[in-house]
C-alpha cells in the first residue's frame, strides 16, 4: 500500500518515474491505440498543451465575476460550435467536462423539463440499443427508465419498435449520430418527426460525430441530416475531446432553444454562504481544457479540420481494401465516419484469437460483442500506422488459422 511520503522527492526524479510507468502503456504516439485518445500532429498536441497550461489554475467556477477571460473563452468555444451544428439565434450551450457529462446535463434537463410541462414524475427514455452507456448511466442516477429498442440487421434502429416502446411516461428520445459500436447514423429527421408529433424531448447523441461528420461532409462524403437544424431535435451532445482534437475534459451540450435551459441549472440558496448556482454537474471546473479547445479550433479553423476528415475517409479506404485482400476477413458493413468492423468468414479463423494475437504485437484492439467483429475507430496518428496494421493483421490471421490446422 503506498502512503504519502514524510519527506517530497525532487521534481526532476518523479518526472523520470512517470516516464517509466508509461512505458507498459501501449505506444499510442505510433497510433497503436484506436480508441481512448485522438492525435493529429505533435504541433497540434503542443498547441493544445501550451494552451492548457496558460489556463491551469484558472476555474470555470469563477467564470462568471473572477475570470471574465474563462467566460470569453468558453463563450466563444460554445458559438463556434452553435455554428457548426445548425444552430439557430435562439440556440445555446453550455461546456462539459465529456461526452457523459453532456449526456447526463441534457437527461436533466429533458427530466425536469417533463415533470414541470408534462406532470410526468418519473419519465422514461426510448433509446435504440446501440446508444452509449452513458444515457443508461445518467438515468440510473437520476432515476428514470430506459427502454432500449432492438436493430434492424443493418444496425439501424426499427423505428415500428422504437415507436411500440412509447407509453404515456415518455418523455424523450434518445438517438446517436452516429452510434459507437457500429459507426451508423440513427435517422435523425425520421426520430424528429415523431418527437416533434407527439410532443416528446429529443436528444441526439453526436459525442462521436459532432466535430468529424460536418468536415466529412464539407469534402463532399454524403452526411444524412443530424445536427440542431433539424426540426423536432431539443438538444445535442458534441465533445471536443474527440474528433474536436481539444484536451480531455472538453465537451459540448447544445440546445436548440436556450429557454430549455433554466430546467438544466441548479440553484440552492439554503447556504449560510448565499446562493449557489451552476449549470453544469461539476463544481470546480479546470479552465485548462476550455482555453486548449479553443485554441485548437481556432488553430484548425474550417480547413484544419477538412484536413483531418480528409486523411481519415482516406484511411478507411486503405482499411477497407486492405482487409478485403486477406483471405478469411470481411468487413461488416461500411460506416459513414471513422468507425469500421470486421468479422472473420473462415471457420478456422477466430476473430478474438486474431484480436489476441495483434495484442500480442502491440495493437489495441477493440472486440465487438454484437456482431462477434473487430471495432477500429479511425484518427489521424492511427491512419499513419495502416501499413503496419494491415501487415500485421495478415500475418495474425496466417497464424490463427495455421494454429488451428494444426491442432
Ligand atoms: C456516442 C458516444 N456517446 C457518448 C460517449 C461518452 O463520452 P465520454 O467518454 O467523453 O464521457 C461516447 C464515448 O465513446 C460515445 O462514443
Amino acid at each position: 500500500m503506498t502512503t504519502l511520503p514524510e519527506v517530497g522527492t525532487n521534481w526532476s526524479e518523479l518526472r523520470d518515474r512517470l516516464q517509466k510507468m508509461k512505458q507498459a502503456d501501449y505506444a499510442w504516439r505510433v497510433g497503436r491505440v484506436p480508441v481512448f485518445l485522438y492525435h493529429h500532429t505533435e504541433e497540434l498536441l503542443r498547441i493544445s498543451q501550451e494552451a492548457y497550461i496558460e489556463f491551469f489554475n484558472e476555474n470555470g467556477l469563477g467564470r462568471g465575476k473572477a475570470f471574465p477571460s474563462v467566460a470569453k473563452l468558453e463563450t466563444e468555444v460554445i458559438e463556434m460550435g452553435i455554428g457548426l451544428l445548425g444552430g439557430g439565434p435562439r440556440a445555446g450551450g453550455t461546456f462539459t467536462s465529456g461526452g457523459t457529462e453532456s449526456i447526463f446535463l441534457a437527461i436533466k434537463t429533458a427530466r425536469d423539463w417533463a415533470r414541470k410541462e408534462k406532470g410526468i414524475d418519473r419519465p422514461k427514455i426510448v433509446m435504440p440499443v446501440s446508444c452509449h452507456p452513458a444515457a443508461s448511466k445518467a438515468a440510473d442516477y437520476l432515476r428514470m427508465d430506459v427502454v432500449r429498442t432492438p436493430l434492424r440487421p443493418d444496425f439501424s434502429p426499427d423505428i415500428g419498435l422504437l415507436e411500440d416502446a412509447i407509453d404515456e411516461r415518455t418523455c424523450m428520445i434518445y438517438a446517436s449520430a452516429p452510434g459507437y459500436p457500429h459507426g451508423v447514423f440513427d435517422p435523425i429527421e425520421e426520430i424528429g418527426a415523431i418527437a416533434k408529433n407527439r410532443g416528446f424531448w429529443f436528444h441526439v447523441d453526436a459525442c462521436v460525430g459532432g466535430f468529424l461528420a460536418p468536415f466529412v461532409r464539407e469534402i463532399g462524403y454524403p452526411i444524412p441530416a443530424f445536427d440542431l437544424s433539424v426540426s423536432g431535435v431539443c438538444s445535442l451532445s458534441a465533445d471536443i475531446h474527440k474528433y474536436g482534437f481539444g484536451a480531455k475534459g472538453a465537451s459540448l451540450l447544445l440546445f436548440a432553444d436556450r429557454e430549455y435551459q433554466k430546467y438544466q441549472r441548479f440553484e440552492f440558496s439554503n447556504w449560510p454562504r448565499g446562493t449557489y448556482i451552476t449549470d453544469t454537474f461539476q463544481g470546480t471546473r479546470g479552465a485548462g481544457s476550455i482555453a486548449s479547445a479553443w485554441a485548437v479550433m481556432n488553430t484548425l479553423g474550417h480547413a484544419g479540420y477538412r484536413e483531418i476528415a480528409r486523411v481519415i475517409m482516406d484511411a478507411k479506404q486503405r482499411l477497407v481494401e486492405g482487409i478485403e485482400q486477406i483471405n478469411g476477413l470481411q468487413i461488416i458493413r461500411p460506416s459513414y465516419l471513422c468507425i469500421l468492423l470486421y468479422a472473420s468468414n473462415d471457420p478456422r479463423v477466430d476473430i478474438y484469437a486474431v484480436a489476441d494475437r495483434m495484442d500480442e504485437m502491440g495493437w489495441y484492439v477493440g472486440k465487438s460483442v454484437t456482431p462477434k467483429a473487430i471495432h477500429i475507430a479511425l484518427n489521424p496518428v492511427v491512419a499513419r500506422a495502416l501499413d503496419d496494421y494491415l501487415t500485421d493483421l495478415a500475418a495474425s490471421v496466417a497464424h490463427v488459422r495455421s494454429t488451428n490446422m494444426s491442432e
